[in-house]
C-alpha cells in the first residue's frame, strides 16, 4: 500500500493508506501487522524490526486509516511516513467485535489510543450508540473529534470534558441501563475496571486486548494470554475477548525485537 495522508491529531497521528486494487474489507476490531517499506530497523547491515500490530481505525473506499501513538522505534518510524511512501501490511487478522446481544444497546468505551478500533465500530453501528472516551489530557482528547455525534469525554487532568476516569462515566451509564452490551478498548488497568463494573452490573462486555505480537497469525505463541478456558493466542482467538472468559484483563506483556 502507499501512504496517502499522515496528519497530527493532537498527541496521535492518523495515517491513511490506499491500494490501487482495493483492500479486503476488514471487520471492526480486527488488526493488521504494519511495517514501513523503507527504513524499517537499523542500518543496512542490521536486522529489521518485526512488524507491529495496529487495529484499523477506519476502512473506507479502499483506504485504511490507523490511529497511532509514537511510543517506541516502530511507531516513531510509522509516524514519520510521508505521502507516497510504502506501507507493508498483513491482514486483516484476528476476530473483531461481535454484534450486541439481542435487544441490548451498544455502549462504546475507549481509553487513549484504544479509541482506534471503536471508530470503525461506530461507523458500522451508526451514531446513536453512546460513546465514552477517556484520555490523559486535552491534547490526546483531540481524537474524540473523529467520532460522529457527541462522545462523552473524560480527562485525567480535566483539560477537556469532565475530570474523571472513563470508567466513572461507564458506571453512571450502567446504573441507568442494565441492558447494555459494552465494547471496550484501552490500557489493561482500564479494561480490568470495565470488566469488574460489567460483572457487577451483569452487562455483557467485549474487550479488545493487547499483548506483544511477533507474527500476528498464530505461529509464534508470543501473544498468549490466560483465560478461564486456558491460554489462548490473542492474534487468532482475539484480540476481542468476552469479559466473562477472563479472570483478569491485566497480563504480564511480552516484548518484541
Ligand atoms: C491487536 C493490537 C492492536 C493495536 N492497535 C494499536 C493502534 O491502533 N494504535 C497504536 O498506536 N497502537 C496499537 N497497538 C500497540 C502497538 O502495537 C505498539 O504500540 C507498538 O507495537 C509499539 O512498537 P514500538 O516499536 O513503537 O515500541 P516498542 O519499543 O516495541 O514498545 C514500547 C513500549 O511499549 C510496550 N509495548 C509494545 N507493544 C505492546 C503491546 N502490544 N502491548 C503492551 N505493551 C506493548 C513495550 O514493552 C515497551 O515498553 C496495538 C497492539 C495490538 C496487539
Ligand atoms: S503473535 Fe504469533 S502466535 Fe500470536
Amino acid at each position: 500500500m502507499a501512504v496517502c495522508d499522515n496528519v497530527a491529531l493532537g498527541a496521535y497521528r492518523l495515517i491513511t493508506a490506499s491500494e490501487a486494487h482495493g483492500v479486503p474489507e476488514p471487520q471492526p476490531g480486527q488488526f493488521y501487522m504494519l511495517s514501513s517499506a523503507e527504513r524499517w530497523g537499523g542500518g543496512a547491515d542490521e536486522r529489521p524490526y518485526l512488524p507491529r500490530a495496529f487495529s484499523h481505525a477506519r476502512a473506507r473506499e479502499g483506504r485504511l486509516s490507523f490511529l497511532l501513538e509514537a511510543i517506541g522505534p516502530g511507531t516513531e518510524r510509522l509516524a514519520q511516513l510521508l505521502p507516497g511512501e510504502g506501507l507493508n501490511l498483513v491482514g486483516p487478522l484476528g476476530i473483531g467485535w461481535r454484534p450486541p446481544r439481542d435487544g441490548s444497546r451498544p455502549l462504546l468505551v475507549g481509553g487513549g489510543i484504544g479509541t482506534a478500533p471503536l471508530l470503525c465500530l461506530q461507523d458500522d453501528l451508526g451514531p446513536d450508540a453512546p460513546v465514552l472516551l477517556g484520555f490523559r489530557s486535552a491534547e490526546h482528547a483531540t481524537a474524540s473529534s473523529l467520532f460522529a455525534g457527541r462522545p462523552e469525554v473524560a480527562t485525567d487532568d480535566g483539560s477537556a470534558g469532565r475530570q474523571a476516569l472513563v470508567t466513572d462515566l461507564l458506571r453512571e451509564h450502567l446504573d441507568g441501563d442494565r441492558a447494555a452490551t459494552v465494547f471496550a478498548c484501552g490500557p489493561p488497568a482500564m479494561l480490568e475496571a470495565v470488566r469488574l463494573a460489567c460483572t457487577q452490573s451483569g452487562a455483557p462486555a467485549q474487550l479488545a486486548l493487547e499483548s506483544g505480537m511477533a507474527c500476528g497469525f498464530g505461529a509464534c505463541f508470543g501473544c498468549v494470554v490466560p483465560t478461564r478456558a486456558g491460554y489462548v493466542r490473542l492474534c487468532v482467538d482475539g484480540p476481542v475477548v468476552d469479559a466473562e472468559d477472563l479472570e483478569s484483563a491485566v497480563f504480564p506483556t511480552g516484548g518484541h525485537a
